[in-house]
Formats: structure tokens, sequence, C-alpha cells
């Protein structure tokens, strides 16, 4: 029987945004993230007469098939390996909303992929070669904090654990504001925003604000943790409008949103929040807050969906 690997959803608190070689998915910084529990991907890969790719039961065509099978591709060659394939993939996100996300689908298809050939890696290696289907797919194979270092070539750029099983208080509150799919994908966007004149300035601050948040983590210090996730989420959002030409992924309601985490900190009900490539955000908080918080949002908004999820594990086999 065909095994499953499951990889989960990761958030970075210190975003990747902007590639030094397109080809090789080599960053021009290096991130952190945070891996959840609540999303993740299952795949199976098993022999086949032709390609093919489900998701969620259904076959895909299109973009979505040719990104998987364009990546298997790669990986055939690299370890010299052949055959049709077919590839089956269930998203674990609560609802059908544009909160799936390429990081724990690349990583449990490079995973499954290392199954099905009986190829044994290291994380470090597998960490190598989800980051050649989607660059925060790399920081997947890990649970808890993890880190991405750029590296400089194909050898060296991969991810590793800072720690897999953090004792710090930190919930995120994946608030689902709008689910229509995003009109640009992350690999568009981060191309587009190196057109902005504060993209040289981005990077630099990527780096300091990295430093500063693996202290923060290391001394459990929440209040810092949050507040540089959502100052370096800002300034990855800032390199968007001000790209030739402009773009951005808030939406009317992601505003709203910015403006009451604003509220409830000043009422004294500490949360932060940091936002990728699409109009959602995900609050940082701790337990005791998650509560009032999740009243708040439900008061202000309608039909908001919002998960509260802490850190999920590393990669793994199931069966
Ligand atoms: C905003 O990993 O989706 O979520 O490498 O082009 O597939 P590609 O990009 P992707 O970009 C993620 C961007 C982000 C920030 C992050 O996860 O670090």
């Amino acid at each position: 029987m065909e095994k499953t690997v499951r990889a989960h959803t990761n958030i970075a608190l210190i975003k990747y945004w902007g590639k030094a070689d397109s080809g090789l998915r080599l960053p021009l910084m290096s991130s952190l993230s945070m891996t959840i529990d609540k999303f993740y991907t299952d795949t199976k890969i098993s022999d086949s007469t032709e390609n093919q790719f489900w998701l969620n039961g259904v076959k895909q065509n299109g973009p979505s098939s040719n990104r998987v099978f364009s990546f298997l591709k790669i990986l055939q060659s690299k370890f010299a390996v052949t055959g049709k394939l077919k590839v089956e993939s269930y998203n674990h996100v609560p609802t059908a909303a544009g909160l799936a996300s390429s990081s724990s689908a690349f990583a449990a298809l490079a995973g499954a992929f290392c199954v099905h050939y009986g190829i044994n890696l290291s994380p470090v290696e597998l960490s190598r070669l989800a980051r050649l289907g989607s660059g925060s797919a790399s920081r997947s194979i890990y649970g808890g904090f993890a880190i991405w270092q750029k590296g400089n070539d194909d050898e060296s750029s991969y991810a590793y654990a800072l720690d897999e099983k953090p004792d710090v208080d930190l919930q995120l509150l994946v608030v689902e504001l709008n689910n229509r799919q995003k009109d640009l994908s992350s690999t568009q966007g981060m191309k587009q925003a190196q057109t902005s004149p504060f993209f040289m300035p981005w990077i630099a601050r990527n780096q300091i604000e990295l430093e500063q948040m693996i202290n923060a983590i290391k001394a459990n210090d929440f209040s810092t943790i949050g507040s540089l996730a959502e100052l370096n989420a800002c300034e990855m959002h800032a390199v968007n409008l001000t790209a030739q030409p402009g773009f951005t992924y808030f939406e009317p309601a992601t505003i709203k949103a910015i403006k009451l985490v604003a509220d409830l900190r000043r009422l004294g009900i500490e949360c932060y929040f940091t936002i990728d490539a699409g109009p959602n955000i995900k609050i940082l908080s701790q337990l005791k807050n998650v509560k009032d918080i999740t009243n708040r949002f439900v008061s202000e908004f309608h039909n908001v969906n919002i998960i509260n999820a802490s850190f999920g594990p590393g990669i793994s086999c199931l069966n």
C-alpha cells in the first residue's frame, strides 16, 4: 500500500519576499516561521499509466497540475528515476477558503516522492527538495519554529528547526475575511515587489529583524515576537504598495481588521497581526486573550471565520 505523507502549513513571522534565483528558488533573505497545527496537506503518490493530480478528490488540469508535475520532473531527473505518477492530495483547511498553502503542499509532495521511490533523506536534504517546489515549503519539514537560511546556492539554501517544541504561549488566530482566490500569486507578487525603491532597505531590515526575532523567541518574549512580526509584515506590504506599478493584497476588510487589532491593543488586549499574499489576517495572541479577540472580531465582521491555531509538528509518514 502507498503511504501518505502529512506536512503542516507554516506562517512566516519574518517573511520570504524576493528571489535571487527563481529557477532554484533561492531567496534574497532568510526567513522564520511557525508551523501550525490546524492546516495540513496529506499526499500519496502511486504508479500510473499517465501523470495525474487529484486534489481533495477532484482531478486537476491546468496550472496547479502543471506546477506539480514540473516539480516532480525535476526530482525524477535529480534522482535518475522514471515513471508516470498519480498524485493524490488532500488539503485540510477548515473551510473551502483561500487559506490553502503551497508550503504544506510542496513539503508533502517532496516527502511523498521520497517515500514512493524509497529515497531516504535527512530533514535538511528534504527541505532543499521542497524548496524547489515552493520556497516556503522548505520550512514545513519542521514543527515549531523553523528558519530558512537563504544560502547562496542549491546546497546551502535550506531550512532547519529553531525549536520544534517551543515553550511559548503563542496562539495564531487565522481570520478569514475573504475567501476569493487571490489575483496575484506569491511568485508573481514578490517579483513585482523588487521594483520598489524600498526593496533594498526591505532586505536589510529583514536581516536585522530576523536576529531580533530569534532573540525574542529564545527569551520567550511574546510582546517582542508579536511586534516584530507585525512590523515585518507591514514592511513586506509596503514594498508591494511602492512597487512600479504598485499593488496590494489588502481588501477594505483587511484595513478594518488591522485597525481592530490596534484598538484591542489600546484596550489592553495584547495582540499583533501578520498578513501574507492575500487579504486575510493572522493574529498573534496569548491563550488568555483568545476569547476576547474572537468575540470582538465576530461582532465587527459578518460571517467571519476564525481558526485558533498553535504550534504544529514536522512532516510525517502516516501509515
Ligand atoms: C508571503 O513560498 O508561496 O507567504 O517560492 O514562489 O512558491 P514561491 O513562493 P511562496 O511564498 C511565500 C510568501 C509569503 C511569506 C513566507 O511564507 O515567507
